[in-house]
């Protein structure tokens, strides 16, 4: 059927997990696989029917050529109990978020499907989303190359996998701990603050052991990081989780996508060319974390008392801000609802200092960008990626130093003179946001560097598609696919 000229493309399938935060960095990672390779590689993200948009709004803002590049492929998403038909990604489930998240890992719900799609395209390489674990078995059954690609990067990674057995020994919820094996600084951060996996007691670690000894099977991880960002973390976690390899391709979200330029009709684009350089703070929660409805009036006073300017990003639907707020503010500050230009946004000249959650989408672009942070961070590894951005890198500062929680009811009100202060301070000329600025200029240079040609993230980026072609054409000498699983083994029980 397909002629020798066709059938020396590298087709990859590309399976991001169900949220904005994944689909994102996947379908930038698709782009870029198909650029660094053109005419010859073939990405496809697999997505579900209602997150189709979501990765054709993202293709777009990469200019019309993407949109041919990179095609998207789709199949259905599970029944869920307690989920309404259409809802099939974190912005869109709201307190039934955590059904979307074991819908994800149980392979009895969620494998059919990509299974079937697999199947049916029979793509030549597969790079997966560290919650379907399956996939690198169906990879090997199919006789074709895995590679698992995390969002979160190697720091975030490394602490979680170091902590695994630390936290349960007898941990109480009250306990700070100190994570083991990391070189300097020491990182230490309060029970209450660690990832919801690792708070409970290990009842689901069969599935996590399960996903770990799947993944294993691949050819290795690809980050979405960079080798000056996260450095020493890098190697490290390579060897602690005996992988392969590691490789290291981002900010996949760089160079800035020439759509962005069309950004600028945006208002907010349009409103931020009326502020001076460096003197105002984005605020901006990510897709899916959720602020009480006592936390945010808070929030708006606190940026008002700020005297600072403001650009603010709010995903509360049908919220109002407290009475005469708007018309207090005036210019001095916008409201945004919805969905923001954010990369453009970050890479504007009037922006002074991100406050954000810490996902890790967000951390990366601001290092990018060259933005100081104030952390705010909420849920699930977000208190660790601040530590990389306050301890390791010194690019932010907390905006709050009272307890905290990654559980939505433990929870504190932070006050508005908090906020108003932790602003006010960070955007002071001379201040502790000027010199985090500067740190976080220098890796914005070094981000740009990691990309372009010879850069460390686009040799990395060569590199994953020269091991896939090799791994293709050596699965393709064996007449069973089951000569590659047999190797792995032997490598992962050797570190
Ligand atoms: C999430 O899913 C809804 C459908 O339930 C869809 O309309 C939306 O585009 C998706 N949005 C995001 C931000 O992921």
């Amino acid at each position: 059927m397909a002629t020798a000229e066709q059938s020396k493309k590298l087709r990859i399938l590309l399976i991001p997990f169900f949220a904005t935060s994944h689909i994102g960095p996947y379908t930038d990672l698709a782009v870029r696989l198909a650029a660094a390779r053109p005419g010859f590689v073939e990405p496809a993200v697999a997505v579900t029917p209602a997150n189709v948009p979501v990765v054709r709004s993202l293709l777009e803002r990469h200019g019309p050529a993407a949109c041919g590049l990179v095609e998207i492929a789709t199949y259905l998403f599970p029944r869920v109990d307690g989920l309404a038909p259409g809802v099939e990604n974190l912005s869109a489930a709201g307190d039934d978020a955590w059904r979307i998240d074991a819908a994800a890992i149980d392979e009895a719900l969620t494998r059919p499907a990509q299974e079937a799609l697999l199947m049916e395209r029979c793509p030549d390489a597969v790079v997966t989303d560290y919650h379907f674990f399956w996939n690198s078995s169906i990879a090997a059954e199919l006789g074709v190359p895995c590679v698992a690609f995390s969002v979160i990067g190697a720091f975030s990674l490394l602490v979680m996998r170091l902590l695994g057995g630390a936290v349960r020994d007898g941990g109480s919820e009250s306990q700070v701990v100190v994570v083991p094996g990391l070189p300097e600084p020491e990182i230490q951060i309060p029970v209450a603050e660690l990832p919801e996996f690792l708070r409970r007691p290990p009842e689901s670690d069969d599935k996590r052991n399960q996903g770990r000894a799947g993944l294993s099977s691949c050819l290795g991880v690809a980050m979405n990081t960079y080798q000056d960002l996260e450095q020493q973390y890098c190697e490290l976690f390579v060897r602690v989780a005996s992988l392969k390899r590691g490789y290291f391709v981002g900010p996949v979200s760089l160079p800035l996508p020439p759509a962005a330029a069309g950004t600028d009709e945006s208002p907010c684009i349009r409103w931020l060319g009326s502020k001076l350089s460096c003197s105002v703070v984005y605020v901006c929660f990510g897709t899916f974390a959720v602020i009480s409805e006592d936390q945010l009036p808070e929030l708006a006073l606190g940026l008002e008392a700020s005297g600072r300017p403001f650009l603010w990003v709010v995903r509360a639907d049908g919220w109002t801000p407290p009475d005469g707020w708007e018309e207090r503010v005036g210019e001095r500050g916008m409201l945004v609802r919805g969905w923001a230009p954010q990369t453009a946004i970050l890479a504007h000249p009037a922006v002074g200092a991100f406050l954000t959650h810490c996902g890790s989408s967000s951390l990366l672009e601001a290092a990018a960008a060259g933005v100081p942070m104030l952390t705010w961070p909420l849920v699930f590894d977000q208190f660790i990626e601040e530590r990389l951005v306050t301890e390791v890198l010194r690019i932010g500062e907390r905006v709050w130093s009272g307890p905290r929680s990654t559980r939505y009811e433990e929870r504190e009100v932070v006050p508005a003179e908090a906020v108003a202060r932790a602003v006010a301070r960070f955007l002071e000329p001379g201040g502790a946001g000027e010199a985090a600025r500067g740190r976080a200029r220098e890796l914005a240079a070094k981000a740009h560097a990691a990309v372009v040609e010879g850069g460390s993230s686009s040799r990395d980026l060569h590199r994953l598609i020269d091991d896939l072609i090799e791994a293709r054409a050596a699965a393709g000498l064996t007449t069973s696919p089951s000569v590659a699983p047999v190797e792995t083994s032997n490598n992962t029980d050797g570190k």
